[in-house]
């Protein structure tokens, strides 16, 4: 038999047999424990509100808030703009080289609880370099801290650099030559910032440099803006993976296309929800996703402001679109194979969820 083939059978007993009622904490727990990637995620989105504080204090930097409750009572959103506009006010606590390494030793922390074993963490520099920051003293800190966790509990990440959308296509230039000196520890170059009325057909020239120069590219899209935007970065950037995405179900040749390519979708479901994007967590399009063959994977974004890390995620999605054990091995089996990883990595974390499903849960 197949490898393919065994995880099928063994999902299948398993939804019969140990997991024959569903429950939610039986859910819950098999989500816990389930192997993954996160692949979308914003270090500066990771500051949790005591380091925040911490940070602000430590640098002298005067924020509007004076307590972790005042702080987390601040983050409603109506929109990704209004989001935005405390995420950057954030970022201004970050100056030193050790504030970016705590930043990203906390999250890479943190996310060893929700069993994540591999995160992509995207990183703009241009927060920074703009407020006369040093690139080394970004680059160093991020850097030293993804070793130092890598050797002190086994997480593996890597970087993606993400350009602001709203700075014109020359800043974006700017930030590549920045970066050479690290371009072996940059994975990918990414587009985020305020997605309306700055569509990716802004950034052609850009994303073609990125891939002559070897990097993969991500593309946030779909998220606020429509389907034409989640084409021009399959079609005119040539994207490796769709930030969101999930306004391309209003293009039935987009999905197409995607399905066929198989253009991983990197979905963000309680950042959608904060940010608006959907009403309720039951009409995220998660589920019609994947009956079209779309192959998408669950992300936290920004996990402190929007109150969610990554199993927070799974577990929303799991509770309000009913996902069995099937599809949660499925959607992180495809957070290893669409991450920047080499194919003897994947195998080897594709093989540690099949060693899950066939392990004690089963006996
Ligand atoms: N969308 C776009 N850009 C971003 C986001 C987001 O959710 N978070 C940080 N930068
Ligand atoms: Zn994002």
């Amino acid at each position: 038999m197949k490898r393919a083939e065994i995880f099928i059978l063994l999902a299948a007993v398993m939804s019969t047999t140990f997991y024959h009622e569903d429950s939610m904490n039986d859910l819950d727990t098999f989500i816990d424990g389930l192997p993954k990637a996160e692949l979308h995620m914003h270090l500066e989105g990771s500051l949790e509100p005591s380091l925040l504080l911490t940070l602000a204090r430590r640098n002298g930097v005067e924020l509007a808030w004076d307590s972790e409750d005042a702080i987390r009572a601040a983050y409603e959103f109506d929109n990704l703009q209004s989001f935005l506009e405390l995420y950057w006010a954030g970022c201004r606590v970050l100056r030193h080289e050790q504030d970016f390494y705590e930043m990203t030793r906390a999250y890479l922390e943190r996310v060893r609880q929700d069993n994540v074993l591999h995160a992509e963490l995207m990183l703009s520099p241009q927060n920074f370099i703009t407020r006369d920051i040093a690139i080394e003293t970004v680059m160093d800190g991020v850097l030293r801290a993804m070793d130092d966790a890598k050797a002190e509990t086994g997480i593996s990440s890597g970087l993606i650099i993400v350009i602001q959308r709203q700075r014109p296509e020359k800043d974006a230039f700017a930030v590549l030559g920045a970066v050479a000196p690290w371009a072996d520890r940059v994975d990918a170059f990414g587009l985020g910032g305020p997605e309306v009325q700055f569509p990716p057909s802004g950034f052609v020239d850009f994303f073609r440099a990125c891939h002559d120069a070897g990097f993969r590219t991500v593309i946030h899209a779909g998220e606020e803006g429509p389907a034409s935007y989640v084409r021009e970065a399959v079609e005119l950037l040539h994207a490796d993976r769709i930030d969101h995405g999930n306004a391309c179900l209003d293009d039935p040749d987009l999905v197409r296309i995607l399905v066929e390519r198989q253009i991983p979708l990197t979905l963000c479901p309680l950042s959608n929800l904060r940010l608006k994007v959907i009403p309720s967590t039951e009409a995220h399009p998660l589920r019609r996703l994947i009956e079209q063959g779309v192959k998408v994977t669950i992300n936290s974004d920004d996990p402190s402001y929007f109150g969610g890390y990554v199993n927070d995620n799974y577990k929303a999605c799991c509770h309000a679109l009913g996902l069995d054990v099937v599809e949660l091995a499925q959607i992180a089996r495809n957070s290893f194979s669409a991450a920047f990883l080499p194919e003897d990595s994947k195998s080897h974390y594709l093989g540690l969820i099949d060693a899950y499903l066939t392990g004690s849960n089963c006996a």
